[in-house]
């Protein structure tokens, strides 16, 4: 039988564990803030803003908004960062991406402080991943080691097939799992005979960003997969990178979209944001 991953369940878990230790920490006269900042008006982006304020709001983390217009000049924008690294009374930075085009991502990720990068993304944080590290991690790929964990799924020696290599998820992802004793193989639009790799996965994570892409023809019986994607198909209704009605009856897991790593997401940075006030 397949088991069907609850990322919204486990996310939930997760937020009330943060709450209590939340809690703690304000009793001890400690409290977290969290500054999210938008550029613009993307409207992908306001939804999971406001997703993020909500969590912050459920465990107790103080949020700080910033809400740029598209047209906010690349030095406005640091200069922010760059007030809210001095500021002791904030904990977290989180810059939502994608950026406005005449802004670069790269010098606004590089100059949050790294002990707020909450998002995981600085070099130095990523540079900490590689060589095992404390540093912070990007958030989908440590929500989904988490979500494997909590399902009871072992990573260790496992043969373990990435789809996707960006900096955000495949990337992270294969060095988590490489963490966790897995066999990794990193797989890309430009793989060849993907599906003969993707077949020897016994968990294959997919975040190659094209609908309903990883059929039955990809996957091995009683594989693991996880799916990254999410997307809106021709119905407007939501589905992922997985053809999930084709894969989950060959499947001994697999996370439905929506409600499978999504929710990990925000789980994970709120669990970042307590952990960034240990790193200060
Ligand atoms: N845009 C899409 N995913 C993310 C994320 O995890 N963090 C930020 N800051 N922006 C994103």
């Amino acid at each position: 039988m397949t088991q069907i991953i609850d990322g919204k369940k486990i996310s939930k878990e997760i937020k009330d564990e943060l709450k209590e230790k939340v809690a703690a920490l304000k009793a001890e006269g400690k409290e977290i803030s969290l500054a999210v900042i938008q550029v613009g008006e993307d409207p992908a982006s306001t939804v999971y803003v406001g997703n993020k304020k909500k969590a912050c709001e459920y465990i107790g983390i103080k949020s700080l908004a910033y809400e740029l217009p598209e047209s906010t000049t690349e030095e406005e924008l640091l200069n922010l960062v760059k007030e809210l690294n001095e500021r002791k009374d904030v904990n977290g930075i989180l810059v939502q991406l994608p950026l406005p085009k005449h802004i670069d991502e790269s010098k606004v990720i590089e100059t949050i402080d790294r002990t707020k990068d909450v998002d995981g993304f600085h070099p130095a944080n990523v540079g900490e991943l590689v060589i095992g590290g404390p540093g912070f991690v990007s958030c989908t790929p440590a929500g989904i080691i988490e979500l494997l964990k909590r399902s009871n799924i072992e990573i260790e020696g496992k043969n373990c097939v990435v789809i996707g290599r960006s900096n955000i998820v495949g990337k992270p992802m294969s060095l988590l799992l490489l963490r966790e004793n897995g066999t990794v193989t990193i797989t890309h639009s430009r793989t060849k005979n993907l599906k003969e790799i993707t077949k020897q996965a016994d968990i294959l994570v997919v975040a190659i960003g094209k609908p309903r892409f990883v059929t039955d023809e990809y996957v091995k019986e009683g594989a693991v997969v996880i799916d990254v994607g999410i997307h809106r198909n021709e119905d407007n209704k939501l589905c992922g990178d997985v053809d999930y009605d084709k894969v989950a009856p060959l499947t001994s897991a697999i996370t439905p979209v929506p409600g499978g790593v999504g929710p990990m997401t925000i789980a994970m940075l709120m669990n970042n944001c307590v952990r960034s006030i240990e790193l200060q």
